[in-house]
């Protein structure tokens, strides 16, 4: 007999490792894509994913400026900043699988699990750009507040879909163009291929989160626009900020009747 799917889920979070995580989350997507697991949830998802001793974790408000991109320690503050997005990626496709996959079945769950397998591809690339650049994830303090809007969701795979993937990952649509243009007028021609290529992957991970959103929307009977709508401004506190990058988003099935009126 196999081993069940969601006590796999669940060891991928409790994995505080980073390195760890990284293969033990690769390891459960690839058991998955070759039938290895059980399509079982019989342990429940812990309420936070566990964590390394470091990076410190801090609220926003105390992490310290960031600074000039060009100075040598504000170029390794950017690389830890996006390797920590990363990190806490794997947990959040990890933990949309486990938690929500016996509801939402197992084409969602392989979906998930590919996502989860690229943001860990992403981790590792990063980290090694980071020791490339003399540093290591952990060296610096990390934003504390990634996994909140897990929390508040996790009631609701409707409310997960809209926020984590629809308005967070599509962020990362927005903002990252800008960080590519930066990165390689500083002369780090690595860098931008580096981020190029999880601006690609980004796509499809807000592409997989929007598909599942809209079926779910039309399985309930409900308008997908509006119900996002209600849905991001019970969960999300901020507001949903311009400039957008429209092409990545519509490519993303992302049109702009989800989030101009909201904006
Ligand atoms: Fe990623
Ligand atoms: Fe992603």
């Amino acid at each position: 007999m196999s081993a069940s799917l969601g006590a796999a889920l669940r060891s991928v979070l409790l994995t505080a490792d980073p390195g760890g995580k990284v293969m033990a989350a690769r390891a459960v997507a690839r058991d998955w894509r070759l039938g290895r697991l059980d399509f079982t949830f019989d342990v429940a998802m812990p309420d936070s994913p566990a964590r390394p001793a470091r990076p410190e974790l801090l609220p926003p408000n105390r992490m310290p400026k960031r600074g000039r991109g060009g100075s040598e320690r504000g170029r390794i503050a950017l690389w830890h900043a996006l390797a920590h997005i990363e990190f806490v990626a794997i947990d959040l496709a990890i933990d949309m699988a486990g938690r929500f996959g016996a509801q939402m079945g197992p084409g969602f769950v392989g979906d998930f699990l590919s996502v989860a397998a690229d943001e860990a591809m992403h981790f590792a690339i990063l980290q090694r750009h980071l020791r490339v650049l003399g540093s290591t994830y952990g060296d610096l303090p990390a934003h504390a507040g990634l996994w909140e809007a897990a929390e508040k969701t996790r009631h609701d795979v409707a409310a997960r879909l809209a926020v984590v993937p629809m308005v967070l990952e599509a962020r990362g649509l927005d903002v990252t163009p800008a960080t590519i243009t930066r990165v390689l007028d500083s002369g780090d021609v690595t860098g931008s291929r580096i981020l190029q290529r999880i601006l690609d992957d980004e796509i499809r991970h807000v592409r997989i989160g929007t598909t599942h959103f809209v079926a779910w929307c039309a399985n309930k009977q409900k308008a997908p626009e509006s119900h996002w709508k209600e849905l991001v401004g019970r969960y999300f506190g901020g507001a949903i900020k311009p400039p957008f990058n429209d092409s990545a988003r519509l490519a993303a099935g992302l049109s702009r009747d989800f989030y101009a009126a909201i904006a």
